[in-house]
């Protein structure tokens, strides 16, 4: 069989995700290997066209990676023949539009979360690849962690009984910008340009807690901003018009309930910068990004509340640790090497612009429990 060169439109390569993950560490990577492997002895060899607002830029990044298409007209580079599938980094507000032109153009879509702005037009967007027959799919990378990939070995393999409850911590402290330049872009801090930690996060959550552990009925939320004041790029002063943490708890469809911290205003006293707690009646499990300790229910000591003695239970100290027992490539670049499959052999992707239509759902009531003070419930969402 011969190879398959696939040509891939990959939007807003000049900012963080995709420069850093999508197109070096993955697509590139792809390529610097040689491509990916079929199982009939041919390889699916990935050819990027970079897609922008800024002709320097562009250029930049393609002469110190050696390419040669780049361009910053969306329209015409879709309408190439050689180009199979779009692929979408761009800021949240940006992606719908650029979507919709792209299936409309008959390319295979791949996109970072969240998938639009709304769940109307996230589910519109899934729709619509539907009817053109394309193959679609969002950026799930942390389910391609190793941490929570050891997770995920640890409920297939039954340890932990029945799953009572999962703690998620998240957050570190983005500077504000004045004294020290802040680590994420401005957009992220003003709703009106798709910022705010509940559109940026709890469309992670979701896949987490539906891949891992149970369909999600019901949300509660608080959010604040806690920061109302920030500096951008250019060190000018700005409103911050978006939520900067949030207080989930979700209720799953097997009664296990999930309680997750999301902050950017959070000073970090954990081993990373997220971290899981995951409490069974066999045993409990605390993964991280990268690491994963476990206590089995013949390993727990019997904790005595007494506040007048001092505590002799070195708690840490009673955890072990999972073993990798295999090597964890990039998660951005282990799911690309997915959808590219996807593609070319109709291997199965979860990860479709459907699912990626509920991680905006959960996150629009989330907004609402915030608003309204109350529990969302959140029905089955459908494209038919
Ligand atoms: N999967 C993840 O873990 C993860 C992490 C961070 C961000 N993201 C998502 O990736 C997307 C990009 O985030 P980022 O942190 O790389 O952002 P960024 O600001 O670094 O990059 C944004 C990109 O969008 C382009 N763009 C198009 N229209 C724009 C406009 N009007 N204003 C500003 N930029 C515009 C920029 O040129 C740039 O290439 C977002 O949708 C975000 O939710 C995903």
């Amino acid at each position: 069989m011969s190879d398959r060169v696939l040509g891939i439109a990959m939007n807003g390569v000049t900012g963080r995700m995709g420069y850093r993950q999508h197109l070096t560490r993955s697509i590139l990577a792809i390529r610097d290997d040689g491509g990916i492997p079929l199982p009939d002895g041919s390889r699916i060899l990935p050819e990027p066209i970079l897609i922008g607002r800024s002709e320097r830029r562009l250029r930049e990044i393609a002469d110190r990676h050696g390419l040669d298409r780049w361009s910053t007209d969306l329209d015409s580079v879709l309408s190439d023949p050689d180009v199979s599938i779009y692929f979408d980094a761009q800021i949240t507000h940006a992606r719908e539009a650029a979507v919709r032109s792209a299936i409309a153009a008959g390319k295979h879509i791949y996109v970072e979360k969240p998938t639009a702005s709304t769940l109307d037009a996230a589910l519109e967007l899934a729709k619509l690849a539907e009817q053109a027959g394309v193959r679609n799919g969002v950026v799930q990378d942390k389910l391609f962690l190793p941490g929570l990939l050891k997770l995920r070995r640890l409920v297939e393999s039954g340890f932990f009984g029945e799953i009572l409850s999962v703690r998620g911590e998240f957050g570190y402290w983005v500077f504000e910008g004045d004294w020290q330049p802040a680590q994420r872009p401005s957009w992220n801090y003003r709703s009106e340009e798709g910022g705010g930690i509940v559109l940026d996060m709890f469309p992670h959550w979701h896949y987490v807690l539906e891949h891992l552990f149970g369909t999600v009925r019901t949300v509660t939320a608080r959010t604040a901003t806690h920061i109302p004041r920030r500096w951008d790029e250019n060190g000018l002063p700005y409103e911050a018009t978006a939520d900067d943490a949030a207080y989930g708890i979700f209720e799953l469809d097997n009664g296990a309930i999930a309680q997750i911290n999301s902050s950017w205003s959070v000073r970090v006293d954990r081993d990373e910068l997220v971290e899981f707690q995951v409490d069974g009646t066999h045993g409990s499990a605390v993964a991280g990004l990268r690491s994963c300790r476990v206590q089995h229910r013949s390993l727990t000591p019997k904790a005595v509340w007494d506040p007048d003695a001092v505590d002799p239970g070195r708690y840490r100290d009673g955890w072990e640790t999972v073993p990798d027992n295999t090597d964890f490539p990039n998660g951005f670049r282990a799911q690309w090497e997915d959808f590219l499959r996807h593609v070319v052999t109709d291997t199965p992707f979860p990860h479709d612009l459907l699912s990626g239509a509920r991680g905006l759902q959960m996150a629009e009531a989330g907004l609402e429990s915030a608003r309204t003070g109350r529990t969302v419930e959140l029905s089955e969402v459908s494209i038919r």
